[in-house]
């Protein structure tokens, strides 16, 4: 693997770009997964994380470096070729398509910089495509769960759609131009 600028890794026989534990978190509450979530984690064993194209899993392994028990954290990727065994939970699906069935309900989900795979689709499936994965994710997500993604790039208009789509059944959508995406349940 190859560092770059500000916590960028370019691995040599992928075509993705991995991201080291400190780029998730150098935006504190803006971060990708925050103190609070962190302390979720820790203080109930019970807890459970799910991980949405996790690659390589340098932030999850940190994690539990950390001392969250590595069973708190399932994995998920299209390919799971590159992510660790530290992690016994794992499951390979295309986020973008209909998810296999998950027998777990998350505390917190993130998609740590994959999500900005939603630019593959045509600019106008856009919207749909994130209203649709915001509700399989939250079908997964507990009451008062948290999805969290990063790298996400909407342009003007759309963060709008998608939000009011998704109030209608219950799902609050929250965007910030930083590539920031937090969805939770309307209480
Ligand atoms: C930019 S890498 C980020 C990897 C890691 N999360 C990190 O922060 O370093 C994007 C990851 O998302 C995965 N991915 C891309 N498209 C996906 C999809 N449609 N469904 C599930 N995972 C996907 C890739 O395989 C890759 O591991």
């Amino acid at each position: 693997m190859i560092p770059q600028d500000g916590g960028i890794i370019s691995p040599l026989d992928v075509n993705y770009f991995y991201f080291t534990p400190e780029w998730h978190i150098r935006d504190g509450q803006n971060g990708l997964i925050t103190a609070d979530n962190f302390n979720d984690l820790y203080t109930n064993p019970r807890a459970r994380l799910l991980s949405v194209g996790a690659g390589p899993a340098l932030l999850e392994e940190t994690l539990v470096d950390l001392g969250i028990q590595p069973q708190q954290i399932h994995v998920a990727d299209l390919d799971l070729t590159h992510t660790p065994s530290t992690f016994s939970n794992r499951y390979e699906f295309d986020m973008w398509q209909p998810w296999p069935q998950l027998s777990t309900k998350f505390d917190v989900i993130i998609f740590p910089e994959s999500a900005s795979s939603l630019s593959i689709f045509p600019f106008q499936d856009r919207v749909g495509k994130m209203i649709q994965l915001a509700l399989q994710a939250t079908s997964v997500l507990t009451d008062d769960g948290e999805i969290r993604m990063n790298g996400v790039q909407l342009i003007e208009g759309q963060a709008e759609e998608i939000s009011q789509a998704l109030s209608q059944t219950g799902i609050q959508f929250a965007y910030n131009p930083s590539g920031l995406v937090i969805i939770t349940r309307i209480q």
